[in-house]
């Protein structure tokens, strides 16, 4: 049996991807392998948003060519986003010969074929196709390989049509396309029905959700539906564009248990001045409004941002201005980016690049304050007891479990005589103390 080999960078439709890919390939007769050295087929799925992440694929395509010497009928496929760039492919094409094929973002659907082509050519190919001739119809019903039996991902829709001027994934992954409503109910039904206990609904920008479908549904109306499903599990999703999150979405969360009590809402800056440089399209006073309505309505919501540092131009006034909106706001969690040059992106070419050094001065001042807040705001959840999906092994200590909550918070917990079997469950976790990133608890049985 042929085996096959899957490496996946970036964000979670990435990782969704991956799960596609799979699940293709398990069809086509492969047996899936956590060992390179072992397979028949290896696959980079890589991620092109900061320069680190392309870095990092690049890197570790490199290291196969060993694999490739000592079994000289490997085939290397490289996909994903860092590919959908021309001078990327062309990188590929020139310094990374071992590489047999590459394929786009807008052609998963067709990786059966692909592999036949791959196989029956005995060449090099390059299967990539940019957005504009391909409109990105969705094709429903490609078998999905979920790497957890207990949390799933489920595409709602692909692409952005926001342009935000620092920002690589309008290029790469093209415009906004919607899933047709009944397809997503229909795939959440049937996961609920497998058991599945979280689902994560995922787009670029699922607040613009269904906008592209004529006659379509909005976001809010979606996840209205979705919470009538039967079963005992949580919805989340990712991610939220704060000019497009309306108030009937919140007003949705704060009417259903069935949604997560948590908000991932990306700032990007604090200042004015720099989100409009950004093309960003709200104020911070409209960011701000938007969070005190969700604190309100819905109380014990944990809220998370994306916050970029040292994009181009950025002065001490408006570095001063993010941390004044973090200070105010109190996130639950920031994850924090070190402005990068993506080619073909506005902000590359823009004068006033802040240097490396001012970015990491910053960047250090914005994690200390981070720190603190998020101590302080765990702090609050120290003898109450809270619901939480039990995950697996803790990353940092194996003789705990992690789990996580509706408001996203992770908890440790230490292993007991049966403990394991409570992965995938939800159960009761009593807090009894609190770091910056994480809760220690203990399960109430
Ligand atoms: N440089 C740094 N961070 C970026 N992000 C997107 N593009 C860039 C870039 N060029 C960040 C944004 C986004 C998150 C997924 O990645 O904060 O919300
Ligand atoms: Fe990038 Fe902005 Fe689209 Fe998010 S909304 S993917 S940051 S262009």
């Amino acid at each position: 049996m042929q085996r096959i080999y899957i490496e996946t960078y970036g964000c979670q439709q990435n990782e969704a991807d991956s799960e596609k890919i799979l699940g293709m390939a398990l069809e086509m007769g492969y047996e899936k392998t956590d060992n390179k050295e072992d397979a028949d087929l290896i696959i980079v799925n890589t991620c092109a948003v900061r320069e680190h992440a392309e870095l990092k694929a690049l890197s570790n395509t490199g290291q196969l060519k060993h694999i490739k010497e000592k079994n000289p009928s490997l085939l290397i496929g490289v996909c994903g986003c860092m590919i959908q760039q021309e001078h990327r492919k062309e990188d590929i094409k020139m310094k990374y010969p071992y590489v047999d094929f590459v394929f786009g973002t807008n052609m998963l659907d067709r990786f059966p074929q692909i592999m036949k082509e791959v196989k029956s050519r005995k060449k090099r190919s390059f299967f990539v196709e940019s957005y504009d001739v391909n409109k990105g119809e969705i094709k429903e019903g490609i078998p999905v390989a979920r790497a957890f039996d207990h949390s799933a991902l489920v595409s709602i829709m692909y692409g952005c049509n926001n342009f935000c001027t620092y920002c690589v994934v309008p290029y790469v992954r093209g415009r906004e396309r919607s899933r047709k409503p009944e397809c997503i109910i229909e795939e959440v039904r049937d996961l609920a029905a497998k058991g599945y206990k979280e689902i994560m609904l995922l787009g670029q920008n699922v607040n613009s959700y269904g906008k592209d479908i004529e006659n379509g549904i909005n976001f809010a109306e979606l996840l209205r539906r979705l919470c009538k499903v039967e079963g005992d599990f949580v919805l989340k999703f990712m991610t939220s564009h704060p000019k497009d999150a309306t108030h009937e979405l919140i007003d949705v969360m704060a009417e259903n248990k069935k949604v997560e009590r948590h908000f991932h809402l990306p700032l990007q800056s604090g200042s004015d001045r720099i989100l409009k440089i950004m093309n960003r399209r709200y104020t911070r006073d409209a960011f701000y409004s938007l969070t005190e309505y969700m604190k309100e309505k819905i109380p014990g919501i944990s809220i998370t941002t994306d916050i970029i540092v040292g994009f181009p131009g950025e002065t001490e006034e408006d570095f001063a201005d993010t941390l004044d909106m973090m200070k105010r706001i109190r996130f639950d969690g920031v994850f924090s980016f070190v402005y990068s040059k993506r080619k073909g992106t506005p902000a590359a070419v823009m004068e006033d690049q802040i240097s490396d050094e001012v970015k990491k001065e910053r960047m250090g001042r914005l994690l200390s304050l981070q720190t603190e807040i998020q101590t302080e705001k765990n702090r609050e959840y120290v003898g109450k007891t809270i619901r939480a999906l039990v995950e697996g092994e803790s990353k940092s200590n194996p003789n705990r479990l992690s789990a996580r909550s509706k408001e996203g918070k992770l908890i440790h917990f230490d292993r007991f005589n049966g403990s394991d079997e409570l992965v995938g469950k939800f159960v009761d976790i009593k807090i009894t103390s609190a770091e910056a990133i994480m809760l220690l608890g203990e399960v109430i049985k």
